[in-house]
Formats: structure tokens, C-alpha cells, sequence
């Protein structure tokens, strides 16, 4: 699904190289003023892509000259992986030295990168790592919901008959979740994690099956999710 979006990305991606001599006064990039050059710098050329919200400057290009094809290459590949973010608004510097690249996301001050696997990071949390206090918080709620869904597959309160799920799945055996989506022929459709899991309320457990979105089921899907985590996604498996 990622290459495919890529793909049609590339085809959208009309690239338009355009040269800015950034020589005083006259860098002007439309309405973006916070990326007009300061006074003596060298020239540039600037990279758009077609949805208008993405630019990537490279420093160090003379005007109406090509790109060195390094130059060329890394502008546009950086100009791509900005492109998965449709929404936002961003301006990529590429300096001369070529050893970090600058953002600017929706109008924001810039802010440097090393590496453009940082760039995800950085659009989501304005490149500041994950504080203590807030990684405790996480876990601490992603607990609490697997915790709950413990205690729900060890006692037979989702049925009727005094089973729960724990005796036929003792720590989550046997259930697979990396196998879902997959066809299961007793219901004869491509069944969802939770769909199996209410096939084994309303049957082994004669109990009534519970909604999607209920809480109980959300916890149970987290408690298997956590107990068979490590094992390699493969949806469709029998
Ligand atoms: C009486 C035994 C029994 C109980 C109790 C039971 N199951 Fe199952 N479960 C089975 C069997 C048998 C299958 C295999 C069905 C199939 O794939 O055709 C199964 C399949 C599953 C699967 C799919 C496994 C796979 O390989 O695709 C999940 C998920 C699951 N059960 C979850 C639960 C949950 C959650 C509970 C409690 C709410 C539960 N089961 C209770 C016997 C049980």
C-alpha cells in the first residue's frame, strides 16, 4: 500500500527546479516570507512540489545552473519523503555542507536535523524526545487496558457455561492475532481479530458476543496483542 501511494506520489510530483539568485533583496518565494534568504547569501535554487506546501532550498547552487546530480538526487528524495505529509506546510533547507538539514513546519522557526529518518520526529513532536513523566503515563495506561483484558480471558463472566477463555488459551495460545485479517470458514468471510474473538464467546462459552467498539473488547484485543507481541505480522495465514 506504501509503495503504490509512493508510486502515484511520483507521477504527482511534478517537481518544478526554479533558481532564486538570493542576491540582496531580490530572494522572493511567494507568500512564504520566512524563507526569503538573508542579505549575502550565497545563491540558491529551490525545489516545489505540486501540492504548493512543500519546497526543499539547496544551498550553494548557482543560479541557472543543474544541480550536481548528488545535489539533484538527495533534493528531490527529501522532497518526497516530505511529501508523505500531506497537511502540512513544509520548507526543507539543504546547506551547503550538506551535513544536517533545516525545517520549517507551518510557518514555525527552523529547526535542524541530521538525518531525514529524524524528519518524522520532528513533525510530530517539534524534534524534542519523549519526556520520562510521559513515557511512565503511557505505559502505565497501556497497563491498565492490558491488565483489564487479562482479567477478562481468566474468568467465565463473558459466557455462560463457567469456561473462560484462558482454559482452551492458556497465556493467549493458539490465537494467533498475527494471522488476522484472515477467511474463516465458519463464518465464511475474512474475519477481524475481534470477530474470532466473539466466535468464541457465543460458542465454546454460550455467551453474548459484544460489540466492536465495547471496552471489553478493546482490552481483550490488547491483552492478546501483548501476549503474542514479537511474532511477524502475517494476515491471511493458516
Ligand atoms: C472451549 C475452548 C475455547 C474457549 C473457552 C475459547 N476458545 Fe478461542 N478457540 C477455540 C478453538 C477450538 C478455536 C479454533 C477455531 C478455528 O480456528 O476454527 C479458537 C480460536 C480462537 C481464536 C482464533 C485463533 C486462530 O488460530 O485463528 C481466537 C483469537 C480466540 N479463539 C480467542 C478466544 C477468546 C478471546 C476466548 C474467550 C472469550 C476464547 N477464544 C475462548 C477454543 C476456545
Amino acid at each position: 500500500m506504501k509503495i503504490l501511494y509512493k508510486i502515484v506520489l511520483c507521477f504527482c510530483l511534478c517537481l518544478v527546479a526554479i533558481t532564486y539568485s538570493a542576491k540582496e533583496g531580490n530572494a522572493s518565494v511567494g507568500n512564504t516570507s520566512n524563507v526569503v534568504q538573508p542579505a549575502g547569501e550565497k545563491s540558491v535554487q529551490i525545489v516545489t512540489a505540486c501540492d504548493g506546501r512543500k519546497r526543499v532550498i539547496v544551498e550553494g547552487c548557482n543560479e541557472g545552473e543543474a544541480m550536481p546530480v548528488h545535489k539533484a538526487r538527495k533534493a528531490s528524495e527529501l522532497l518526497m519523503q516530505l511529501m508523505e505529509f500531506c497537511e502540512e506546510e513544509i520548507t526543507a533547507k539543504l546547506p551547503k555542507t550538506e551535513m544536517f538539514i533545516q525545517l520549517s513546519i507551518n510557518g514555525m522557526p527552523y529547526v535542524t536535523v541530521r538525518d531525514t529518518e529524524e524528519i518524522p520526529l520532528v513533525l510530530v513532536h517539534g524534534g524534542k524526545s519523549h519526556t520520562e513523566r510521559e513515557k511512565k503515563v503511557w505505559a502505565a495506561e497501556m497497563d491498565r487496558m492490558i491488565n483489564e483484558g487479562y482479567a477478562l480471558f481468566h474468568n467465565p463472566g463473558l459466557g455462560k457455561n463457567g469456561i473462560s477463555c484462558d482454559m482452551c488459551h492458556p497465556d493467549a495460545a493458539n490465537t494467533h492475532p498475527e494471522t488476522y485479517p484472515k477467511y474463516q470458514t465458519q463464518m465464511n468471510k475474512v474475519a477481524l481479530l475481534r470477530d474470532m474473538i466473539n466466535w468464541c464467546i457465543e460458542n465454546p462459552m454460550e455467551g453474548e458476543k459484544l460489540a466492536e467498539d465495547d471496552s471489553k473488547m478493546k482490552a481483550i484485543e490488547a491483552y492478546i496483542l501483548s501476549a503474542r507481541g514479537g511474532k511477524i505480522l502475517e494476515p491471511g495465514k493458516h
